[in-house]
């Protein structure tokens, strides 16, 4: 599969076979996360892998009960050590996290899996769920399995109303 097949396969996954991921996947999707690109290489990305069913269960309701992540073999919560803002003003925390994560998920489709990205979530419950410390951020969560569902047709803008060259045309 090239990456543009990859990235056309993509989509938000919200119905999950209750099947646990084999080892080698996540390692291959892991070391996915692990080659992204960060600011300065700091590589301030944590991800706790929770395969548990009970846990997932807990997370699921922490994430105001999307339930469908329950039933995922796995759900990624990705957190970042870093306070680190860049000279343009812009914290890298979550957009290090962010880059890691879509790896991540191409990753997991080249793997026949599918994921869904979850920023509906309250991050104090997970703390207490997974004995995340109040210093780390958590940035993001992603659902991550066996898909129960199919693609749906991507609604996109046409590529006129997001791309200009050489001049500000919006
Ligand atoms: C940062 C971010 C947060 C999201 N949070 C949620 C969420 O909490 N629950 C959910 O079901 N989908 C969530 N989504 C999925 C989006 O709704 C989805 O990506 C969008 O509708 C486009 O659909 P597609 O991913 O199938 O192409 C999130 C996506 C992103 C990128």
């Amino acid at each position: 599969m090239n990456v543009f097949e990859a990235i056309s396969k993509r989509y938000s996954c919200r119905s999950y076979l209750d099947k646990p991921i084999e080892k080698e996947k996540l390692a291959r999707i892991f070391e996915a996360a692990r080659l992204a690109p960060s600011a300065k290489n700091l590589q301030d990305w944590r991800f706790v892998v929770v395969t548990d069913k009970d846990k997932r269960t807990q997370v699921a309701h922490a994430a105001y009960d999307q339930m469908f992540l329950a039933q995922a073999g796995a759900i990624v919560v990705a957190c970042s050590n870093s306070d680190y803002v860049m000279r343009c003003g812009q914290p890298i925390n979550a957009i290090d996290v962010a880059i890691a994560l879509e790896h991540i998920a191409l990753q997991a489709v080249e793997e026949g899996l599918a994921t869904c990205w979850i920023g509906s979530f309250e991050p104090d419950k997970l703390r207490q769920i997974l004995g995340i410390p109040q210093n780390i951020a958590i940035i993001e969560l992603m659902g991550l399995g066996y898909p129960a569902d199919k693609q749906r047709t991507p609604i996109r803008e046409p590529l006129t109303s997001i791309v200009c060259y050489n001049q500000w045309q919006f």
